[in-house]
């Protein structure tokens, strides 16, 4: 008699609201066997995941990041010199060049295809402070009125990496990471649809964010800043949040085309987090093309 091949056990889930985000208890990261399809499920489902307690070093971030898909370059632009692995961005309060989060944004969406998510690990915490939040941009979508949903969905805009790395990109002379093959050489602003189909899903979540969209294409400027003033309130209601207040030892990961992030800036001591991403692809639209149109 032919054996069917073990399945991995379902993930046991502490969901941390009605529509996201939720603690996975029971399962040490650093020894999975299968567990990663089921990962991958779940990221989709509840786009944002919490490991609590796990004993992660850099070597053993990579490894995680590479069960769950192709990992990309740490970051398109920034060094971070301190990590030995080039797929890590240390994210230190304490480096002079350090960049404070604590504006919403969803990673890297100034470049053509921004990653598919993100796995941050928490290394050094300030005593209080320091909690990242997420939002659900498939939630806020469906919340919003059928007219304006009719209004985004034919929408597309520019996101520009130059706003936040621009200059850290000019001081060293152009020569930013391997992106997608390429090198980055400049931050050339690139368009996607202001309603993204998640590939896996087939669910629509708003796509812009405060940290990189710059304006909605064929718009005034003045209309292009209303639609967005419109869509952060909306995006950031408090039904459309998750607060994570970080533990050592703590794992998140979330699913970068459906959800925007903010990192508090309330501490003054130091914090190191480290980052990875999974690479992404093109985003869609309804139309079912890149630029929304
Ligand atoms: C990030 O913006 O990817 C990092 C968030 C954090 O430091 O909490």
């Amino acid at each position: 008699m032919t054996q069917s091949p073990t399945r991995p056990a379902p993930l046991t889930l502490d969901k941390l609201g009605p529509s996201f985000g939720a603690e996975v208890t029971g399962l040490d990261l650093s020894a999975l066997s299968d567990e990663q399809v089921v990962i991958r499920q779940a990221l989709v489902e509840q786009k944002v995941l919490f490991f609590r307690g796990q004993d992660l070093d850099d070597a053993a971030q990579v490894d995680l990041g590479r069960r769950l898909g192709e990992l990309t370059a740490g970051h398109p632009v920034a060094t971070s010199a301190e990590v030995e692995h080039p797929e890590i961005y240390n994210i230190d309060s304490a480096d002079p060049e350090f960049s404070f989060s604590d504006v919403w944004h969803t990673d890297v969406t100034f470049m053509e295809k921004p990653p598919l998510g993100s796995i941050l690990r928490a290394v050094r915490l300030p005593h209080h402070g320091g909690d990242t939040s997420w939002v659900d941009s498939q939630l806020a979508y469906d919340s919003l009125s059928e007219p304006v949903k009719v209004l985004v969905d034919g929408l597309s805009a520019v996101h520009d990496g130059n706003r936040e790395w621009g200059q850290y990109l000019r001081r060293r002379e152009g020569q930013g990471n391997i992106w997608d093959g390429k090198q980055v050489t400049e931050l050339t602003p690139v368009e996607h649809p202001v309603v993204r189909v998640h590939p896996e899903s087939g669910r629509k979540g708003l796509f812009v964010n405060p940290g990189f969209t710059s304006h909605i294409v064929g718009t005034s400027e003045a209309e292009s800043r209303g639609i967005l003033d419109l869509l952060y309130a909306h995006l950031t209601k408090p039904e459309h949040v998750i607060r994570h207040r970080w533990q050592a030892g703590d794992v998140g990961i979330w699913d970068n085309r459906s959800t925007s992030h903010y990192a508090n800036r309330d501490y003054s001591e130091v914090r190191v987090m480290r980052r990875i991403t999974l690479a992404g692809d093109k985003p869609i639209g309804p139309s079912g093309s890149p630029s929304g149109r």
